[in-house]
């Protein structure tokens, strides 16, 4: 399709199943298997010489087999695979391509976190973990020896930038291969691959579902490795189900239109807060005032819906704070419709020793938020009730 940066028509059309019956949108298949007319035609499948439906724990599904073309249009990869979670998508992934040693740059997920240094360490997959800002600790982590580097950015919660395309020079100047968990920004917000990471991932439960009712993950890049994690995925059984398959399609129709408005909304919040006297910093990439603006204008097309901020005043005046939004709710996850607000230090950090969030940039005082698709002027009024009554 064109080559321009609107993913609209993909997002659209790409992957429609042809139905028999002309079908304006693809149908779901929630068959778990698939008959054959002979012998010679279930061999030709079986064989490999011809690729069609077969049973759905392979993903050998039309439902989602269509939503990986479009989730492969999605990142110009030229294949994808659909998992039954982000973090299947992430352990498969390491799983496949990580056992010559990992190296984690920068921040990233905790659920990533816990899966490397708990069951993967088990299994003898050893993982470094480096600062994104210090190249000289990286290349002597790649010189000790690595398969897998993993890498978020926007990281979570700081919303840091690290640089893809250099990451990935370095990464491939010794061998190992570049992930890039992709989950902030979206493929309409980044495109890893065309950065040159060999894999971009997301946990299609954030944005790409998009309405906060579905959980999944998605592995995008080149046909040969897909074809290999592809094996580990059916194997450990983790391929998407088809009706979860078949959801994630049609929320993927709205996705460009959806993260623009996230943008924007975020964009408008991220500037309310820096000018506001109760704030002491605004961590937002598409702040001119951020020392992420030059690296994220450069990766980015749009800076994306999270934000945080560091509130003045104690550590129970942002508890305060959090407790009286009344439009934004109080949860974990992103990337839905409503705007979430979490803090660091009460959800994905909590329990963490003070030197550790010290070294994360981590304040008791912050707030993390997932801004929604709302009226932006019903957001800053919310924000603004729960500030007054904190000041
Ligand atoms: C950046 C990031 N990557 C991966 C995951 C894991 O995704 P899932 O919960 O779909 O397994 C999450 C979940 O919060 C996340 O925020």
């Amino acid at each position: 399709m064109a080559e321009h940066d609107d993913f609209s028509t993909e997002a659209i059309h790409s992957g429609q199943i042809d139905d028999p019956f002309g079908a304006a949108v693809s149908p779901l298949y929630d068959s778990t298997t698939f008959s054959f007319a002979d012998t010679e035609a279930l061999l030709e499948v079986v064989g490999g010489r011809k690729q069609a439906a077969f049973y759905s724990r392979y993903g050998m599904n039309p439902s989602i087999t269509s939503l990986e073309q479009r989730l492969a249009a999605l990142d110009k990869a030229e294949s994808a695979l659909a998992f039954g979670s982000g973090m299947a998508a992430i352990s498969s992934l390491c799983l496949a391509f990580g056992r010559g040693g990992i190296i984690c740059f920068g921040e990233i997920y905790g659920g990533t976190m816990v899966f490397l240094q708990q069951q993967a360490a088990l299994l003898g997959i050893t993982t470094r973990f480096v600062a994104s800002d210090d190249d000289a600790d990286f290349v002597s982590a790649l010189g000790q020896g690595a398969s897998l580097v993993f890498m978020e950015t926007p990281a979570n919660p700081t919303l840091k930038v690290s640089d893809i395309e250099k990451t990935a020079r370095l990464s491939h100047q010794h061998g190992a291969r570049l992930a890039v968990d992709n989950t902030f920004a979206t493929p309409i917000n980044q495109q890893p691959l065309s950065l040159g990471a060999d894999f971009a991932l997301q946990s299609a439960t954030k944005y790409l579902g998009g309405h906060s009712d579905l959980t999944a993950g998605v592995v995008a890049g080149k046909d040969r490795e897909i074809t290999e994690l592809n094996e580990w995925r059916k194997s450990l059984g983790q391929a998407i189900a088809p009706e979860v398959a078949h959801k994630l399609k049609r929320s993927l129709v709205t996705l460009p239109l959806r993260v623009e408005r996230h943008n924007k909304n975020a964009e408008t919040l991220a500037a309310f807060l820096h000018q506001h006297p109760l704030i002491e910093k605004v961590y937002y990439p598409g702040l001119e005032t951020s020392e992420n603006h030059e690296l994220a204008t450069r990766q980015m097309r749009g800076f994306g819906g999270m934000l945080s901020f560091d509130l003045k005043g104690s550590a129970t005046a942002a508890r305060q704070f959090a407790d009286r939004l009344t439009l934004m709710k109080l949860a974990p996850s992103l990337g839905g419709a409503e705007t979430l607000i979490t803090q660091p230090v009460t959800s994905s950090h909590y329990g963490l020793p003070k030197a550790l969030l010290d070294k994360a940039g981590i304040s008791d005082r912050m707030i993390r938020l997932s801004v929604g698709l709302e009226a932006v002027d019903d957001l800053i009024a919310d924000l603004e009730q729960a500030l007054r009554a904190t000041a």
